[in-house]
């Protein structure tokens, strides 16, 4: 079976490199020729843990390439699947330019049956619209199928998500495409993953409406963080508590800065504005859009309380990425807290163990001073901020930490430190909903 897919991104590639370790013949297409040149030495332009390895042995077998030109890639092949990015634009709504170019070269190369894969995450209603300016625009009398297959793979542990995914979910219309994408999985299937199999719109919805719950649930949490700030309770052990009941569950139940990354946002986003436009509003959504904006804003707060005017401050920030284990840092909380923070006449150090580059790229020319080392960050600063949960920044050695800054000082917006012990180091300690 050979595959085309279009994107090669942290989706395209991590599911390219995936679909070619099931045995399928793949070769990923992109736009960008830097990204492509990099990726046939086997050189990965993302950082992604065991995607190398994955890379490299498909590579090597002979079962993935990489290239710009689409038109061979897709007449190559059965299958494509689309993995392009859906940004959100200034109103909320997915960017479709993408996709929609993507279609239009569809249409233009086709010349035989295909099943189209829709991969990237598209509102409801994008698929049937794929497949109507395919079927408008083509040059010969081939006919396509449309198969909308979303995916759930997490950032910083994608190979493994891809490999052993919790569902695959296969919407379309045509028994014989279904067949296809269903034969494509089938070692997924053979390890009894589950699979759910609806229509077009349902599957699209699938995939909003998890990442709209998940989102909620860091929201909420949120917010009981908040609260038990002002009662003197502490959310760890609230989220505990609450976890236990299995309606609940204890995953998504931990407070921080606010959720970032390149899908929650947006997605929470697009369903928002697509249910205005369908007079169905997402008003509990709307609400964690809101709660999310905030949260991210308490960190300021926290520094203030100890610090007063944060003007001439020096503030080290240890972690730069949205989440660990990854380098992205689309809407990551430090891309809104770094900037209120020079705005307020503070100086940034600035520390992240993979995303210091990437940081750099989305941050443009703010007047960051970027770090060699958390120690290095922490050097002469008023306090030590800690955003994302690398492993590297839970065993700091606190006590050089504390002689190497100004004033001890830690807002540790991932809970990683007991406030008992880091208290008796002699900082200034603030987590998250533990008062
Ligand atoms: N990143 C995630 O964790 C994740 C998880 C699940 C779903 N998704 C969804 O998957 C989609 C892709 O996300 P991503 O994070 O991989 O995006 P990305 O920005 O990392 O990658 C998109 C790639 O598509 C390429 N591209 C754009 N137009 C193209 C064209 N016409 N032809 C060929 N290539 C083209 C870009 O150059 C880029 O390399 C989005 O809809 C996203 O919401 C992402």
């Amino acid at each position: 079976m050979h595959i085309a897919v279009i994107g090669t991104g942290y989706v395209g590639l991590v599911s390219g490199a995936g679909l070619a370790d099931f045995g399928m013949k793949v070769t990923c297409v992109d736009i960008d020729e830097e990204k492509i040149k990099k990726l046939k030495k086997g050189q990965i332009p993302f950082y992604e843990p065991g995607l190398d390895e994955l890379v490299k042995r498909n590579l090597k077998a002979g079962r993935l390439d990489f290239t710009t030109d689409f038109a061979k890639a897709v007449k190559n092949s059965l299958v494509i699947f689309i993995c392009v990015g859906t940004p959100p634009l200034p109103d909320g709504s997915a960017d479709l330019s993408q996709i929609r170019d993507v279609a239009l070269k569809l249409a233009e190369t086709i010349d035989d049956y295909k099943v189209i894969v829709t991969k990237s995450t598209v509102p409801v209603g994008t698929n049937r619209w794929i497949k109507e300016l395919i079927d408008k625009n083509k040059k010969v009398d081939a006919s396509v199928d449309v198969i909308s297959n979303p995916e759930f793979l997490r950032e910083g542990n994608a190979v493994e998500d891809f490999m052993h995914p919790d569902r695959v979910i296969i919407g379309g219309e045509s028994a014989y495409a279904i067949a296809i994408i269903k034969d494509i999985y089938r070692p997924l299937y053979l390890a009894e993953t589950p699979f759910i199999i609806t229509n077009l719109e349902t599957a699209e919805l699938i995939k909003y409406a998890s990442n709209a719950f998940l989102a909620t649930k860091i929201s909420f949490i949120n917010e009981i963080a908040n609260f038990c700030e002002k009662v003197g309770a502490d959310v760890t052990v609230v989220a505990k508590g609450m976890g236990l009941d299995p309606r609940i569950g204890p995953k998504f139940l931990n407070p921080g800065p606010g959720f970032g990354g390149s899908c929650f946002p947006k997605d929470v986003k697009a369903l928002i504005n697509q249910g205005k436009q369908l007079s169905s509003p997402f008003k509990i959504l709307e609400a964690v859009i809101e709660v999310n904006e905030k949260q991210k804003l308490r960190v300021i707060s926290k520094l203030e309380a100890f610090l007063g005017d944060l003007k001439n401050k020096s503030i080290a920030i240890l972690g730069l990425s949205f989440k660990p284990n990854t380098s992205d840092v689309r809407e990551s909380p430090a891309l809104t807290v770094i900037p209120v923070l020079l705005e307020k006449g503070a100086k940034v150090k600035a520390y992240d163990p993979v995303a210091m580059e990437e940081f750099k790229k989305a941050a443009k020319n703010l007047p960051i001073e970027y770090a060699s080392s958390p120690e290095d960050a922490v050097k002469d600063t008023h306090a030590m901020v800690i955003l994302t949960e690398w492993n590297e920044f839970r065993f700091l050695d606190l006590g050089k930490i504390k002689k190497l800054m100004k004033t001890p000082v830690l807002i540790d917006m991932r809970n990683i430190y007991e406030p008992e012990v880091v208290k008796k180091l002699g900082f200034s300690y603030s987590g998250i909903g533990r008062s």
